[in-house]
């Protein structure tokens, strides 16, 4: 741990902004800023047209935090003012931020001053659109210390709160920011879906994949195929760690978000400009859905009514059959998928795609007829031709296809973009062919995988990925033309949760390195190895005791605690082994 944290919130801002000036920054000149504003009981909150939306945002999260009760009114010399200008001023010229220089044109930019020397306000903060000004906020809380992540005030209300002075220019170097969570292989709650995109938000990310359904459950209401939740969202029991485990959970696990759950869950996500990403996965990965409709698989190769809801991990060789039957229900689900999840929050449909085993396809006749009917060179090309198929019936409803980077085998849909998960190879192939990407390689950002190394790791799998590997990863690989690299939407970290069987889990295996991750989402950060460790390291002295604030069970940097442990359950089994799940 270093051993001069910062004293300063202002340099403890996680990520890290483009442009940041406060009174302790050198510079050639001197500049105006003193040490020091406050928020006090008497601070008014003026939203401007159009940043009406944002006020109780900002009222349930630092209001409540605070204790200030930021009535609305006319700007004052102790208000905050929230303001949308497509022209925001220049930042000064200092050196600040890690590398580049802030343009607060930029959609989600913003520029954030608290020095009343500025408007006479304590606290402003403008940007082109009420996104910039929702990431602005968060870097307001921040300011503000820990405590302003708390639900409560810990002093009483009435007091008055120290922000140090600051004129901060800031914008996102990805466009995707994601996280994604597999409630599938176990389910979380909605109310722990809710929190996640509060502590999605706070990392100034801004896209939720939810990974819905798997041969481990069915998470979402689909109206007219009920049986996808009655039976295809629970399980009798559950491997309890990696599937080499001899040991099991012998609870029921289940459960499912009804539709009214997901509008809430969508209208909660939106509020926070965060789009979400739904994910009904196939043509593999589905033997939930078989186990409720046994005639979306081979059946005439197994017998398909005597599977029921997946209760251990791997890949699963129960696949869907590519008959007329399947397609049709599929594109019933989307459609109760499109209307749940509306064009301004999901452009994007996730159909998954990966990890399809072709073995029942090679035995089935129905398959194989198919293949013949439709002129393909084999199973590869079946699977090509399901996913083109949703490309273009997605296409025609005015959304985009995404899916896992198996996709690109047997030929990528026209419009389709690729989440590269094996590695760099096929987001480089699909962003070098036209296609958009968004990087997400198992190597770096898979945060199920161990943190550290030794046998004190809950359940370790896969890679052993530190904090610092994290903040070390790259989303647009050394080489990759400037041309391909436009097409690098974003990143995301995927969070599968196998060996996750709760919240608590979820948390520690996802923290602190999300934090990691969000700089590198967000920040203008330098070449990998160029990158400034310790200062990250230093500025997540304070993270951690935000993490606190806001009940985040993450992973100590000393190591899981002794509840965090779960001793004699069994992760990878062979050290060096390929790092599957
Ligand atoms: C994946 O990890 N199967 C996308």
């Amino acid at each position: 741990m270093p051993t001069n944290p910062p004293t300063n919130p202002a340099h403890t801002l996680i990520p890290a902004p483009r442009t940041l000036l406060t009174h302790d920054t050198p510079t050639p000149a001197p500049h105006p800023l003193t040490p020091l504003t406050r928020l006090c009981p008497t601070t008014t909150l003026h939203t401007a047209p159009g940043t009406e939306p944002l006020a109780p945002l900002l009222r349930n999260t630092i209001g409540a935090a605070t204790g200030l009760p930021l009535p609305g009114g006319a700007p004052t010399p102790d208000g905050i003012v929230l303001r949308l200008t497509p022209a925001v001023p220049a930042v000064p010229a200092v050196p600040a931020g890690p590398a580049g220089t802030g343009n607060p044109t930029h959609p989600e930019g913003y520029r954030l001053t608290t020095d009343r020397s500025v408007e006479n306000v304590a606290v402003l903060l403008e940007s082109p659109t009420p996104a910039g000004l929702f990431r602005g906020i968060q870097t307001l809380r921040q300011l503000l210390g820990p405590e302003a992540f708390r639900r409560a005030p810990l002093r009483g209300a009435g007091q008055s709160w120290a922000l140090p002075q600051v004129s901060v220019a800031d914008e996102p170097r990805f466009a995707w920011r994601g996280l994604m969570l597999d409630v599938a292989r176990h389910f979380m709650p909605k109310d722990g879906v809710l929190r996640y995109l509060d502590l999605i938000a706070a990392h100034k990310l801004n896209v939720f994949h939810f990974h819905l359904t798997d041969d481990q459950g069915w998470r979402i209401e689909i109206k007219r195929h009920p049986r996808l939740t009655d039976v295809g969202a629970w399980r009798g029991r559950t491997k309890w760690g990696h599937r080499a485990s001899p040991l099991w959970d012998e609870k029921p696990h289940g459960g499912y978000y009804t539709q009214d759950d997901i509008r809430e869950i969508v209208a909660y996500a939106a509020e926070r400009h965060i789009r979400v990403v739904p994910e009904i996965d196939l043509p593999g990965h589905s033997q939930a859905a078989i186990a409720a409709y046994p005639e979306l698989g081979n059946t005439d190769v197994i017998d398909t009514a005597s599977l029921s809801v997946w209760d251990t991990w791997g890949v699963n060789p129960n696949v869907l059959a590519p008959t007329d039957t399947t397609l049709r229900f599929y594109e019933g689900v989307l459609e109760e998928v499109l209307e749940l999840f509306p064009e301004d929050v999901s452009p994007f449909i996730h159909i998954g795609g990966d990890e399809c085993p072709k073995d029942q396809w090679q035995k089935s006749d129905i398959a194989q007829a198919r293949i013949r009917e439709l002129g393909l060179a084999g199973e590869n090309e079946l699977q090509s031709w399901i996913i083109r198929h949703f490309d273009t019936w997605l296409s025609a409803r005015g959304r985009r296809l995404i899916g896992w980077d198996e996709i690109l085998e047997g030929g990528l849909a026209p419009g389709a973009a690729v989440a590269s998960w094996r590695g760099y190879g096929a987001g480089v192939a699909a962003a070098e062919a036209g296609h958009d990407v968004v990087m997400c390689p198992e190597q770096y950002v898979y945060l199920d995988h161990r943190q550290a190394p030794g046998a004190e790791e809950p359940m370790p799998i896969g890679f052993v990925r530190t904090l610092e590997d994290v903040y070390r990863f790259e989303p647009v690989p050394a080489g990759l033309g400037p041309e391909a690299a436009a097409h690098i939407l974003g990143t995301q970290a995927n969070v599968w949760t196998e060996v996750m069987e709760n919240q608590a889990r979820v948390d520690y295996q996802t923290f602190p390195r999300l934090a990691a991750f969000a700089e590198v989402a967000w920040s203008a950060l330098p070449a990998p190895a160029d990158r400034d460790f310790a200062d990250f390291e230093a500025r997540m002295t304070a993270h951690y005791r935000r993490l606190d604030a806001l009940g985040v069970d993450y992973r100590p940097p000393t190591g899981p605690l002794p509840w965090q442990r779960r001793p004699g359950v069994l992760g990878r089994p062979i050290e060096g082994a390929p790092p599957n799940r």
